[in-house]
Order: structure tokens, then C-alpha cells, then sequence
């Protein structure tokens, strides 16, 4: 078997939003691989790129970075609005464009015909796992997930998911090149909806939502008992008020439709169809306008 490590230079970041300009960053900063990052919607690139000298900026003030490794970590990213032009060069391609199932379909139909054959094409997806994708480009061996999390700078965890045709190689690379960029990865042996970090998540969050329902406890209380009884740096509600309920509502619905999990709690939809959706409107299971 090759093993194709020491040949992993140059990564390709598609989709330069939340997750996919902090990748680049979080790469550029190990001072091991050049990025290139690419993004279709016009001024993206630019505010990834504002939004990447903030956080260096951050860490350079705190003591956290010298100001020469930021400026040579951003002057490794290199911006691109040409997929096709880009992938070509790339040994890693990570994929982070929107979740929604026909971007990253055109994303890897494309994938499949400019990238080489030997590049590993990974995709950031939350709940898309790879097999579904894997197909369109014609070597479904050299695509994993690779599911950071956010923001990725600060959260350690990576998780890579093996589909049922990713080969040995592209897993041991994927999780090596994790390890580079200063991040823990995981394996996921067997493709799941969810992968590991999620399914606890939403089997936890169902189960106080339950407990919720029933009058068991209050919202309050059920996440005070997680945060103090179990150490969660916050209680489910807490967290789901965060992230944007309707967020978890959609992945929710997303999992029913690949055939997993029960009805979302009616808790969760009257507030989602009020659109009391956590912090971003001021109120879900919270209210936080008087805060
Ligand atoms: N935000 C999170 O907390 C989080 C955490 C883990 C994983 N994810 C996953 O990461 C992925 C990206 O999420 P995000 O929050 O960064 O989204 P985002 O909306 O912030 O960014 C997506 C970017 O992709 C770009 N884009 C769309 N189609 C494109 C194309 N064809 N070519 C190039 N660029 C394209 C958009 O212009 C946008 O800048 C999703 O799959 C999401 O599920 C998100």
C-alpha cells in the first residue's frame, strides 16, 4: 500500500464561510501545507480573509502567536473563485460549502473532474455523510468525511468518517494530516448519520426535551443538573438556544428522512414555527431580550 503522507502539500479549502475560512487558517497556521481557499459569492474571500487577520490579530495581542507566524500563516492562503482551476494543484481538497445536498453534489461532480487522482477529497458536511458524494467523482476510495468543529481555532476535535469504499490509506492521511494542523481526530469506522459528536449530542437533547414534556423538571433545572451533574460546560436548552433551534429542527427532520430517529418534539416545533429560535431572535427556550 502507498502511503502518501510525506507527498501532502497543498490544500484546497472549498467554501470560504464559517467553517471553511478557519480551516484554511487553522492549516495555514501548522506552517506545513500551502491553502488555497475558494469561494463563488462575490466579497466572501474578502471577509474570510478580514475575519482571518481578526483572529491572528487576537492572538498576536494575547501573547498566543509572534506576528511573523500570523503574517507567514495568512500569506500562505491564497483566495481563488475557480474551482476548476484550483483543484488540479490540490493533494487535499476539504469541502465546506453550504449544507444543502446539490452544492456539494456540484462541488464534487466538479471535484471528480479536475482534481487528480490521487488527492483526497474530504467533505466538512455535518450530517452528509460521504458515500452519498463519493460516487460523483469517480474514486469513491479517496473520499472521507472530515467534520470539524466550530470555530476551529478553538475546538480540538475532528471527526473523520469512513464510507463503505474509503480506502486504508485515505483514512491514516486524513487522520495524520489532523494531527498536523494541532486538531484530535476520530475515527468513525462505519458511516452513520450523525457520526459520534451529534448522535450523543441529539440523544441527549431528545431525552431533557422528554423529560421537558412531561413536566418532569424545568428547562432551567434540567440543564442546571446536566452542567453541575454531568461537568457540560452548558445544559442541553442552553446549547440549543445557542446553535439555533432551527438548526437541530432541521437536522432532526434531515435524520427521519434517512429512515433514523422518531418525530421531532413538539416543543422544539411550536418554537421553531413561532420562530423563537434561540439566541439569534432573543428567545427559544430562554429569553434572553432582558439579559
Ligand atoms: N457552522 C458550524 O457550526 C458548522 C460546524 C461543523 C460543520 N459545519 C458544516 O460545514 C459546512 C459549511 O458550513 P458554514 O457554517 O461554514 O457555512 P457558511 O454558509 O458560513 O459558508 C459556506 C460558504 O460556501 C460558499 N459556497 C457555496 N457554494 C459554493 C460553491 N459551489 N463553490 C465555492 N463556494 C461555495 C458560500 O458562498 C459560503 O461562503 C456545512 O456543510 C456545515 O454543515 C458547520
Amino acid at each position: 500500500m502507498l502511503t502518501r503522507m510525506h507527498e501532502l502539500k497543498r490544500v484546497l479549502v472549498v467554501g470560504a464561510g464559517t467553517m471553511g475560512s478557519q480551516i484554511a487558517l487553522q492549516t495555514a497556521l501548522s506552517g506545513r501545507y500551502e491553502v488555497t481557499i475558494v469561494d463563488t459569492a462575490p466579497g466572501q474571500l474578502e471577509r474570510a480573509r478580514a475575519q482571518n487577520q481578526k483572529l491572528v490579530d487576537r492572538s498576536v495581542e494575547k501573547g498566543r502567536l509572534t506576528k511573523e507566524k500570523a503574517e507567514q500563516a495568512l500569506g500562505r492562503i491564497t483566495d481563488s473563485d475557480n474551482l476548476a482551476s484550483s483543484a488540479p494543484n490540490a493533494d487535499l481538497v476539504i469541502e465546506a460549502v453550504i449544507e444543502d445536498f446539490d452544492a456539494k453534489k456540484s462541488v464534487f461532480e466538479s471535484l471528480g473532474r479536475h482534481a487528480t487522482n490521487d488527492a483526497i477529497l474530504a467533505s466538512n458536511s455535518s450530517t452528509i455523510v460521504i458515500s452519498r458524494l463519493a460516487g460523483l467523482t469517480g474514486r469513491p476510495e479517496r473520499c472521507c468525511n472530515m467534520h470539524f468543529f466550530h470555530p476551529v481555532t478553538v475546538m480540538q476535535l475532528c471527526e473523520i468518517a469512513r464510507g463503505p469504499q474509503t480506502d486504508d490509506d485515505t483514512v491514516e492521511t486524513a487522520m495524520e494530516f489532523v494531527r498536523g494542523i494541532d486538531r484530535t481526530p476520530v475515527l468513525l469506522q462505519k458511516e452513520i448519520w450523525g457520526f459520534i459528536v451529534n448522535r450523543i449530542l441529539f440523544a441527549a437533547s431528545e431525552e431533557a426535551m422528554r423529560l421537558l414534556e412531561g413536566g418532569y423538571a424545568t428547562a432551567e433545572d434540567i440543564d442546571t443538573a446536566v452542567q453541575k451533574g454531568l461537568n457540560w460546560p452548558m445544559g442541553p436548552f442552553h446549547l440549543l438556544d445557542f446553535s439555533g433551534l432551527d438548526i437541530f429542527y432541521g437536522a432532526l427532520n434531515d435524520r427521519r428522512q434517512q429512515g433514523e430517529g422518531g418525530e421531532v418534539p413538539d416543543v422544539l416545533r411550536e418554537l421553531v414555527e413561532a420562530k423563537h429560535l434561540g439566541r439569534k431572535t432573543g428567545k427559544g427556550f430562554f429569553d434572553y431580550t432582558t439579559a
